[in-house]
């Protein structure tokens, strides 16, 4: 009988806790999902300018954005990547879309002389730009002493001074329509750093910062700003990274491997924009905690990063003698090793 009561006891307690957390995120959900189904037709028409779409994320992006009947321009520096997915939409997507062609525009970030004039070419396209999507960027895998000073110049150029004269040569033409949004595709390493990452997790940083002072600026131009932070993602991100002397990393890592697909990915980006976030963080509960306690316990985080640091080196001492073997590097510079896995 005492048993039977404190069970029930026990019952009421939980159904008392859980409906008052439950019931206000539950609500959310179906209300953010009610707007969404509502305010996705809008995106009709609009011109989005999306860079890095020759890959990953960018190029899920693309197809995400023409589906929703946007008129995409897209951008990076391999041309005929480009044009196999400006093919792959039109055939995709060639039942339930549509009129507008996708343009193929070649820029480099690091060549930022050249952004204005690419910009004049997609205005003179469309007449306007609606959505720029800072999406290109490159990794790094190297420790700050292993890391050429260039190579540090090179990816803060491709993935901050890049985005940032993109945005400069764009923002006017939003701010004089009155309307526009900028996404800035960053990452969770925008918000914490990890060892062996510093060129990338600074360029990332320094992403958010900009995004993060821009964006109570033009507000009152109705132009907004998202800044997304993603952990891991299935693309060719870490093959393409480049190690401290330049070259390039080619190594699939397993936490890449094992990351979001880029479809998701695209998926929450568009899902962003459309309800007008300023803020995607898409991470599993590790990453999410890290952000926290690199603000509330920041000696933690740093103890925490001291042991991940020393673990990535002892495992590649124990590989070979020479640190800067290949296999070494590999080793050295992945990220298994730790718990608190971030991108
Ligand atoms: N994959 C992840 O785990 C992950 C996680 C968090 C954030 N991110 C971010 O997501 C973004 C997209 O990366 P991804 O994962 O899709 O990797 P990806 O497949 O390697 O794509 C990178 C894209 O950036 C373009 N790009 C690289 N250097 C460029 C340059 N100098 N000028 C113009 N475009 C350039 C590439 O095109 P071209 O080579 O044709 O120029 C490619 O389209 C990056 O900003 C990355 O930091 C990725």
């Amino acid at each position: 009988m005492i048993k039977r009561m404190n069970w029930q006891i026990f019952l009421w307690i939980i159904s008392t806790l859980c409906i008052p957390v439950s019931l206000p995120i539950v609500t959310m959900h179906l209300y953010r999902r009610y707007r969404l189904r509502q305010l996705k037709g809008q995106l009709k028409g609009k011109v989005v300018l999306i860079t890095g779409a020759s890959s990953g994320i960018g190029e899920a992006l693309a197809h995400q954005f023409f589906k929703a009947g946007c008129r995409v321009i897209l951008s990076a520096r391999r041309q005929k990547e480009l044009e196999r997915v400006r093919d792959d939409l039109l055939r995709a997507h060639a039942t339930t879309t549509p009129a507008h062609q996708p343009v193929v525009i070649t820029l480099d970030l690091s060549d930022v002389a050249s952004i204005p004039a690419a910009v004049e070419k997609a205005k003179s396209i469309f007449g306007c730009i609606d959505i720029l999507i800072n999406n290109g960027g490159m990794s790094q895998r190297g420790s700050v002493q292993s890391t050429k000073l260039e190579v540090d110049m090179q990816i803060m150029q491709v993935n901050y001074f890049g985005q940032v004269a993109l945005t400069k040569a764009i923002l006017p033409l939003m701010i004089q329509r009155k309307t526009g949004h900028i996404v800035a595709v960053s990452s969770i390493q925008g918000r914490v750093a990890i060892p062996f990452r510093s060129a990338y997790s600074a360029s990332k940083h320094a992403l958010q910062a900009f995004c993060d002072s821009m964006r109570p600026e033009v507000a009152q131009h109705n132009v907004h700003v998202t800044v997304v932070s993603p952990g891991y993602v299935q693309t060719s991100l870490s093959i393409n990274a480049v190690t401290g002397s330049g070259q390039k990393y080619g190594v699939m890592d397993d936490t890449t491997a094992g990351g979001y697909p880029p479809e998701y990915v695209a998926e929450q980006v568009l899902n962003g924009v459309v309800l007008q976030e300023k803020e995607i963080i898409l991470a599993t509960a590790g990453p999410r905690f890290a952000i926290l306690l690199r603000s509330l316990g920041p000696d933690i985080y740093f103890w925490i990063m001291q042991k991940r640091a020393n673990k990535m080196l002892a495992d590649a001492q124990s590989k070979t003698s020479s640190p800067e073997t290949s296999q070494t590097k590999t080793k050295l510079e992945s990220d298994d090793s730790s718990k608190l896995k971030t991108n």
